[in-house]
């Protein structure tokens, strides 16, 4: 597949059949992950394959509470949120065969001064958010839907997902990325704002 067409077919994709997800294509995914630019080449990304049914199960349970949370903070109204509700609950929104976990290690850097820590762990958060773009465009590549999920890196939701992990205190989930084949087919979304708005040349 060309680079345009994967780049201009990714979309967010929140519906997925409820069929596994083949081992190779997990793997293939992380493999184009990695290939992303590392800042200080450190390579400090982990990924997390959330594969079992309890893990999925849990997970799922996180998606609603924690995009609840957030459109509630957001001052969506009530009946919007109950539509959300019911689209998670019972139509299986973000409800996937797999879930992929994208951590980093926080205090890890090359750099001795300790006036440079917050801007190495920024560094590590771009550098596993570029590894994520890789990851989504080779699932097009792959037949395979995915989203970002932020919401899922609320502090308490952080803890949680570390621990199903097995990961210390010491590990910062930037992202959890669903992944299955699609059941919806959605054409790219419009951006609202232009190019004249979002740049400038100097
Ligand atoms: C850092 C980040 C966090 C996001 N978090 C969520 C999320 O928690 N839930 C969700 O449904 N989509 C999430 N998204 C997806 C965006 O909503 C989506 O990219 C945007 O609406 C544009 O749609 P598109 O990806 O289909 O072009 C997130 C995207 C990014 C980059």
């Amino acid at each position: 597949m060309e680079l345009k067409e994967a780049i201009s077919k990714r979309v967010s994709i929140r519906y997925y059949e409820n069929r596994e997800v083949e081992e190779e294509k997990v793997n293939a995914l992380i493999e184009a992950a990695i290939r992303a630019p590392t800042a200080s080449g450190l390579e400090n990304w982990f990924f997390v394959i959330y594969k079992s049914e309890q893990a999925r199960k849990r997970i799922h349970e996180i998606m609603f509470e924690s995009h609840i949370e957030y459109y509630q903070a957001r001052g969506l109204p009530e009946e919007k949120v109950k539509k959300l509700k019911s689209k998670i609950l019972e139509n299986g929104m973000y409800k996937a065969p797999v879930y992929i976990g994208v951590f980093i290690e926080r205090g890890i850097g090359v750099l001795k001064d300790s006036k440079y820590t917050q801007l190495e762990f920024i560094w590590a958060i771009e550098s596993a958010a570029g590894a994520i773009e890789n990851l989504m465009l080779k699932a097009v590549e792959l037949g395979l839907g995915t989203c970002y999920i932020g919401v899922t890196s609320l502090d308490k939701y952080q803890k949680e997902l570390r621990e199903m992990a097995g990961l210390e205190d010491n590990w910062y989930l930037v992202g959890v990325i669903p992944v299955g084949y699609p059941t919806e087919r959605i054409s790219p979304r419009a951006r609202r704002k232009s190019l004249d708005t979002i740049m400038r040349v100097v």
